[in-house]
């Protein structure tokens, strides 16, 4: 637990599913306040906010795009509103969809860039804006990938991405520093998320995932948020400009496991 977390405002955006509302639920585990950026109708914030008002934190659900700027700003504006401050902003939203390169089109690659770095860069921007307009010593996370340093073929568009995002958090927590606001990112490795569904519920495909998976299992939300309220917490008060690997080894060349080589 991060006692300092304790009435600390936190906006987490794609946190319907998956990572972000595992980390909305470790978030609210901390007593922090919790304003829930989703984006579909099929997703269900309300069981989330509950879960997080049991164990003592607050939360409120919010509607929008991160691609949009002026959805990006009511997420923030809802922060305030809400709870009078905004003390920790995780970009978490993204997608992936897997084509040929060849066969791309434009569409796809602006709808994946635009949901994965101009949302992360919308946030970042909003976010370190209203930071420093109020001397708030805040921490941004930037969610990540392995694919920031593990090329992908057929997902071009998610690796340039990611690629991306380490570049704008890194560049961002040098920009920021001065101001004593962290920006860091996550990278996590292969999590059982609805991201993944398709892959994971073909046993084949699954088998080559945790291969490539030198701790031998696929990792689950909870173990990324631990690293989220970690990261956001007092404790890591001197990290900044970090990407931290939640990946079971992925990126340490698990074909070499072996010995060989
Ligand atoms: P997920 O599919 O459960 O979560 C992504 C969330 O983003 C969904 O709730 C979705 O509705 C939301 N979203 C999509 N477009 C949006 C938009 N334009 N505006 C706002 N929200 C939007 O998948 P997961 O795994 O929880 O993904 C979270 C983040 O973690 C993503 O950035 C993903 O790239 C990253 N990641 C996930 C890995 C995994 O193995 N699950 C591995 C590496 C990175």
């Amino acid at each position: 637990m991060y006692p300092d977390l304790e009435g600390k405002t936190v906006l987490i955006t794609g946190a319907g599913t998956g990572i972000g509302q595992a980390m909305a639920r470790r978030f609210g585990q901390e007593k922090a306040n919790v304003v829930i950026n989703y984006f579909s109708d099929q997703e269900n914030p309300d069981d989330t906010i509950v879960d997080i008002q049991k164990n003592g934190g607050q939360a409120v659900k919010i509607k929008g795009d991160v691609s949009k700027e002026e959805d990006v700003q009511a997420m923030i504006d809802k922060a305030v509103d809400t709870f009078g401050s905004l003390d920790v902003m995780i970009n978490n939203a993204g997608i992936e969809n897997e084509v040929p390169s060849t066969e791309m089109t434009l569409d796809n690659w602006n709808k994946v860039m635009s949901t994965n770095l101009t949302g992360m860069f919308l946030g970042c921007r909003d976010a370190l804006k209203y930071m420093t307009d109020h001397g708030i010593e805040g921490s941004i996370i930037n969610m990540s990938s392995v694919h920031q340093q593990i090329p992908w073929p057929h997902f071009v568009h998610y690796a340039a991405s990611k690629g991306g995002a380490k570049l704008l958090t890194e560049t961002l927590a040098l920009e920021y520093a001065p101001k004593k606001i962290r920006v860091n990112s996550i990278a996590p490795g292969a999590i059982d998320t609805p991201i993944n569904a398709e892959k994971f519920d073909d046993p084949a495909l699954k088998k080559g995932v945790i291969e490539l998976i030198p701790i031998g299992y696929i990792g689950k939300p909870e173990e990324v948020a631990a690293c989220a309220v970690w990261l956001a917490s007092k404790e890591a008060s001197y990290v900044t400009g970090l990407t931290l690997y939640v990946d079971g080894g992925m990126t340490k060349y698990p074909g070499f496991q072996a010995g060989k080589g």
